[in-house]
């Protein structure tokens, strides 16, 4: 692989399954970007212990979500595909970071102060200092507010950082955190010398946006509270079948992409991104058909798409040993590039070299 391309990295939670919105928004854009990028992507499995986890279930999720990647086509043999953890570097290089940190800076991300909040822990304005100080009362009896969580961010930084990634594709749930990355990489560079390049957000070229079959207004989410408002693609196909015969239409009977006709559109959204048909060509397809007839096509295309990316899984998640040398590729590319950088950062900090 050639190490002139510009380096994306991306990366994931090994939580739960992916959704079709995950499949349909990202992997259209892997192919394409696989001849553009040298591509990184990691499952960070120490980002998922800044919440409460049971050990078996991580393991057994992390594994997981390696085998739903590569049967949702992402290749292995064309990108780095590893486990956070595998790679030395990334909570050395957060470590380092987190001392040119202000923790201010840490109590003020917006997913900190949620998932915060979530635990029943409440932020109060400091007095006389613009840190921010969390009221213990209202928390949930045995909660802690883990220092692991406020860190969340810093650890994505490092994992950011330590491939002197040119890009990463991040939500808008994540643009915080890539800002404080940015801000990281600068003051290091500003204090130290001339060490990380500035990542910037990679905006796919194309990639569907799907939204929640129940509230179509909101995004297609893993982690939405009503289960029928996801497909997950591992999903069975008479449950891919029931929850799209249930999810939320529009009022009036024409099947059209409209604003004012969010559930429709999405509908539309998710064949066409199958199909690749385009929405004015489904309309056409349409004219004179229900509801009823749009959900029950646009589910027999949506099992017909995963049934192979879920027999593609079958294999893989019992093929531990191909898994397995997956991940060792992955984590030794990762590896060396990462050692690259921890050296110089080090070097950059007034370490002492290691002798050889
Ligand atoms: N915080 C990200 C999320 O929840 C996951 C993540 C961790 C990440 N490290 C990253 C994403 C580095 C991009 C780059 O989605």
């Amino acid at each position: 692989m050639s190490e002139e391309k510009p380096v994306i990295l991306t990366c994931a939670q090994p939580t739960g399954v992916l959704t079709i919105g995950n499949y349909l928004g990202a992997i259209k854009n892997w192919a394409t970007m696989l001849d553009d990028y040298n591509c990184y992507f990691g499952v960070v499995d120490l980002h998922a212990i800044t919440v409460k986890y049971t050990p078996a279930e991580l393991r057994k999720n992390t594994l997981s979500c390696v085998a739903q990647y590569i049967a949702c086509g992402l290749d292995p043999e064309r990108s780095n595909l590893f486990i956070q953890s595998h790679v030395v570097g990334h909570t050395e290089l957060a470590w380092l970071l987190s001392c040119i940190t202000p923790i201010g800076d840490l109590q003020r991300m917006t997913q900190f102060k949620e998932k915060a909040a979530k635990l029943g822990f409440k932020v109060a304005e400091g007095e006389g200092s613009n840190e921010l100080k969390f009221a213990h009362q209202g928390a949930r009896a045995g909660a802690s507010l883990n220092s692991g969580l406020l860190m969340y961010p810093v650890l994505m930084a490092a994992d950011i950082l330590l491939y002197n990634a040119d890009a990463v594709p991040v939500g808008n749930d994540q643009r915080q955190h890539l800002e404080l990355c940015r801000d990281l990489a600068q003051r290091f560079n500003s204090t130290y010398s001339e060490t990380f390049k500035i990542p910037e957000p990679f905006i796919p070229k194309s990639g569907a946006r799907i939204m929640s079959l129940q509230d179509p207004e909101r995004k297609m989410s893993k982690s939405d509270d009503n289960q029928n408002s996801t497909l997950y693609i591992l999903d069975k196909p008479d449950v891919l079948r029931k929850k799209l015969m249930s999810a939320v239409t529009d009022s009036g009977g024409e099947i059209k992409a409209a604003e004012d006709k969010p559930g429709v559109s999405n509908l539309l959204q998710i064949h066409s991104a199958i199909s690749g048909s385009s929405t004015a060509e489904l309309e056409a397809s349409f004219v004179g058909k229900g509801y009823g007839d749009l959900k029950k096509e646009v589910a027999d295309v949506v099992i017909a798409a995963l049934e192979p990316v879920q027999a593609r899984y079958a294999e893989l998640i019992q093929d531990k040993k191909y898994l397995e040398s997956v991940l060792k590729a992955g984590a030794g590319e990762a590896q060396k590039r990462a050692y690259k950088v921890l050296g110089k950062v080090y070097r950059k900090a007034g370490l002492v070299e290691r002798p050889r």
